[in-house]
């Protein structure tokens, strides 16, 4: 499966010929400065939760190319105002059969406001499970237990993992993760952007390899096949 990064926790992922982008904030993150919104094509938008840099460029990549943006309640209701036609809302727990494979959202530990303050329903990740390779992107989150159940509802080739520590978790518990859920390949993501979440390269993809899994790390902008 072809994975693209754009930097900070914003990626797409082809699966049986759809484009899934995930929490598309671009325009905001100097370092994606070289990504062109416009060139971006999108089936389907899932977005993990509120906060503007994971929010980011949905409205404007949905209105252009027709997407439909997967999501809890609240952002699917901020969306509508806001005049976006294609939505589809879903609840933690709740998984939906979609013409590419199944969805299931699933607990995520963090916070969920709109940029604004107003209230954003609550976090989530997302366990992508189809024909191909099945896999789970935790969204902001800490390390939590309910992890332990991921491995229950689907067996995951790869997964999605915020490891710029700080305001999610790091690299340490990124591998424990990985463990809990049975994973041998991680794709970091959500580090470097701001203050506080430098990642050290050498030092993550050494602890990976020490405990038996493989760190993947993409170029802005690099596709890569996982
Ligand atoms: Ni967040
Ligand atoms: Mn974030």
């Amino acid at each position: 499966m072809k994975f693209t990064y754009y930097g900070h926790s914003a990626f797409s992922i082809e699966v049986s010929g759809k484009k899934l982008l995930f929490d598309p904030f671009i325009t905001g993150n100097s370092l994606a400065k070289d990504i062109d919104i416009n060139s971006i094509e999108a089936d389907y938008i899932l977005v993990s939760h509120a906060h503007d840099d994971h929010v980011g460029d949905t409205e404007k990549i949905a209105a252009r190319t027709g997407a439909t943006v997967i999501a809890q309640f609240e952002i699917c209701q901020r969306f509508q105002k806001n005049g976006l036609k294609n939505l589809h809302a879903m609840g933690i727990g709740g998984k939906f059969n979609f013409d590419f494979g199944t969805v299931k959202m699933t607990t995520a530990l963090h916070s969920s406001s709109f940029g604004d303050g107003s209230y954003g329903g609550n976090p989530n990740g997302f366990i992508i499970q189809n024909k191909e390779k099945n896999f789970y992107y935790s969204g902001d989150t800490g390390l939590t237990l309910d992890m332990q159940l991921i491995s229950q509802f689907a067996v995951c080739q790869f997964c999605i993992l915020p490891i710029g520590d700080n305001y999610t978790m790091g690299p340490e518990d990124a591998v424990r993760v990985a463990h809990m859920i049975n994973c041998p390949v991680v794709i970091g993501v959500h580090y470097d952007t701001f203050e506080f979440i430098g990642l050290d390269r050498e030092k993550a993809k050494d602890l990976f390899e020490k405990n038996g899994l493989d760190l993947r790390l993409p170029a802005i902008g690099e596709t890569i096949e996982v």
